[in-house]
């Protein structure tokens, strides 16, 4: 099996790879998808994330939390290891770009409590059909997941080709409770 960092780069690779329609025409279909989810309909406290580079263009989506009245939270990096969320009102004001070049809260407005949200959707470079996930590399989701709610959901949010059978992973990677891709929901019965 190939080691995380061979597969972070082959991934990143493809990713970057992506047309601007590609990226576009999945990123709709996940979106579409997303909203008619039983668990996304239901949330009324929603961790979303706001997309870099090639990542799935979840913007719609955050627009359609606000739109329906549910609390939007946005992570923040605090610093190389540590990450928060906030909870916005607006994807136009309060957010402003961090050092990795990612649109994020910004540092005056307050945390909230992360046991609070209802639902996380989490970004990453490949997933596996476990729910084993593959981040950036620096473990920010797999220090903050570990204070969320214990009825929680989380659902990883990717393009089908960067989910694999199988992913490497350690004792401290954090397993999701799903993968919801453009072709499909892999919903893993954990609860
Ligand atoms: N809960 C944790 N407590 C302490 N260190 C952690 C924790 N989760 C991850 N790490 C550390 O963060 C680093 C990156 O983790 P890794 O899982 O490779 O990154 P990613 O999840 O972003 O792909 C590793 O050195 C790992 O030991
Ligand atoms: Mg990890």
């Amino acid at each position: 099996m190939t080691d995380k960092r061979s597969l972070r780069k082959i991934m990143h690779e493809k990713r970057n790879s992506l047309s601007s329609h590609e990226v576009a025409k999945a990123s709709g279909k996940i979106v579409e998808r997303l909203v008619n989810l039983p668990y996304v309909k239901e949330s009324r406290i929603i961790m979303s994330f706001m997309p870099y580079g090639n990542e799935v263009n979840i913007i719609p989506l955050n627009e359609w939390i606000l739109e329906q009245g549910k609390a939007l939270c946005i992570p923040r990096v605090l610093d190389g290891t540590n990450m928060d969320a906030v909870k916005i009102d607006s994807i136009m004001t309060g957010l402003v770009k961090n050092s990795y070049g990612i649109y994020e809260p910004s540092k005056d407005l307050k945390p909230i409590e992360p046991e609070k949200i209802e639902l996380i959707l989490v970004p990453g470079v490949a997933f596996d059909i476990n729910g084993n996930r593959l981040g950036h590399g620096k473990g920010y989701y797999d220090r903050f997941l570990l204070n969320r709610s214990k009825n929680a959901i989380t659902l990883g949010i990717a393009y089908s080709f960067q989910v694999l059978d199988s992913i490497p992973h350690d004792e401290h990677d954090v397993r999701l409770d799903g993968i919801v891709t453009e072709s499909e929901v892999i919903l893993l019965n954990r609860r």
